[in-house]
């Protein structure tokens, strides 16, 4: 009977072990809690996959969604921080509070990995144990104004009304995001440093999302239908959105044609590409950059030194993964 007793608490004790923490007490793994911007974001759903596959059997994550919300997201920070993850990894709403979530994780003595919406470099600098992985946003801008421009030379009529200037839109991601400001940015710089004269007849945000890109470019096309020669747009979903929209103007059937670039490399934009709607895309390369933000966090929640980790670091805390180009001529290599 008194055994019963011992090996029943026993096989008890154990159970809460197993559910405490979920991290190194139980499975001897070391816990990393990450926190994305929001899960429905297509190009974020890939980073996070990509984290999730690379901890295959080498730590335990905590994923959650601060659902666009900067509040929600700094209570998960608490609630990790208090669980004491060994490192944190996230994906800030709204950059401008990378600050304070550095704060914690520096009173806390949790490391942090950002990723994808880059802090302020006065943030950066706070506390040595915090890193960001990205990918530089002006690169992203410059492929695509070359994509653009490429085309633009080597089709005469892509100029409608002939005046020797190319009339575009500009559809921008979130205000504020580092890649929505400056792919916008470099992409026209690059199209100008080609040579080629613009003029912008609207610009707006639709907030990286396709559905409001359908309605931003059904409201553009009222407004100045084939006065429009080009559409800019600082993501895929948003291009595909405005092919959506074209789509019911009459466009990419019987020879109507008009070119949208996009940034990303998302699945159905390849799939765009593959159809002849989408002109171009530039890689987001999810892959390496949620192995990166694994593999860096990872060292930090290991206590080993980042700089072992595979990754060429920059200015003690910067992986920067490279974009790359996606035309009609390359996209195979990338589905
Ligand atoms: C960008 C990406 C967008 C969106 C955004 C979220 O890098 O191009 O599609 O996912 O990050 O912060
Ligand atoms: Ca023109």
């Amino acid at each position: 009977m008194k055994r019963v007793i011992v090996l029943s608490l026993m096989l008890a004790v154990l159970c809460v072990s197993v559910f405490a923490g979920g991290g190194s007490q139980s499975s001897g793994l070391p816990a990393i809690g990450v926190a994305i911007y929001k899960f429905d974001d297509t190009f974020m759903s890939y980073t996070r996959n990509a984290i999730e596959n690379n901890a295959q059997g080498k730590a335990v994550i905590t994923t959650v969604d601060s659902q666009n919300a900067q509040p929600t997201q700094n209570d998960q920070v608490d609630q990790f921080i208090t669980k004491k993850m060994n490192a944190i990894a996230i994906n800030p709403v709204d950059r401008t509070a990378a600050g304070a979530i550095i704060d914690k994780a520096k009173a806390g003595n949790v490391p942090v990995v950002f990723f994808n919406r880059e802090p302020f470099a006065d943030d950066m600098n706070k506390w040595d144990r915090v890193y960001y992985i990205g990918a530089k946003a002006e690169e992203s801008g410059t492929m695509q104004g070359e994509i653009a421009a490429e085309y633009w030379k080597a089709n005469p009529d892509a100029d409608k009304n002939g005046d020797g200037v190319l009339q575009y839109i500009m559809l921008k991601g979130e205000p504020g995001h580092q890649d929505a400001e400056l792919r916008t940015e470099y992409s026209i710089k690059a199209v100008q440093a080609a040579g080629i004269q613009v003029q912008l007849l609207a610009e707006d945000t639709a907030m990286w999302d396709r559905p409001r890109a359908v309605e931003k470019m059904d409201a553009f096309w009222a407004r100045y239908g084939d006065q429009i020669e080009m559409v800019f747009c600082n993501n895929d979903d948003m291009a595909l959105g405005v092919i959506e929209s074209l789509r019911k103007a009459g466009f990419f059937s019987g020879g109507k044609y008009l070119p949208v670039v996009g940034v990303d490399a998302t699945a159905p934009a390849l799939q765009a590409l593959a159809e002849g709607t989408l002109l171009g895309t530039v890689l987001n390369d999810a892959q390496n950059q949620g192995k990166a933000t694994f593999d860096i966090a990872y060292a930090l929640a290991t206590g080993a030194n980042p700089s072992g980790a595979g990754w060429t670091i920059t200015d003690g805390k910067y992986v920067w993964v490279p974009y790359q180009k996606v035309t009609r001529d390359n996209y195979k290599n990338f589905q």
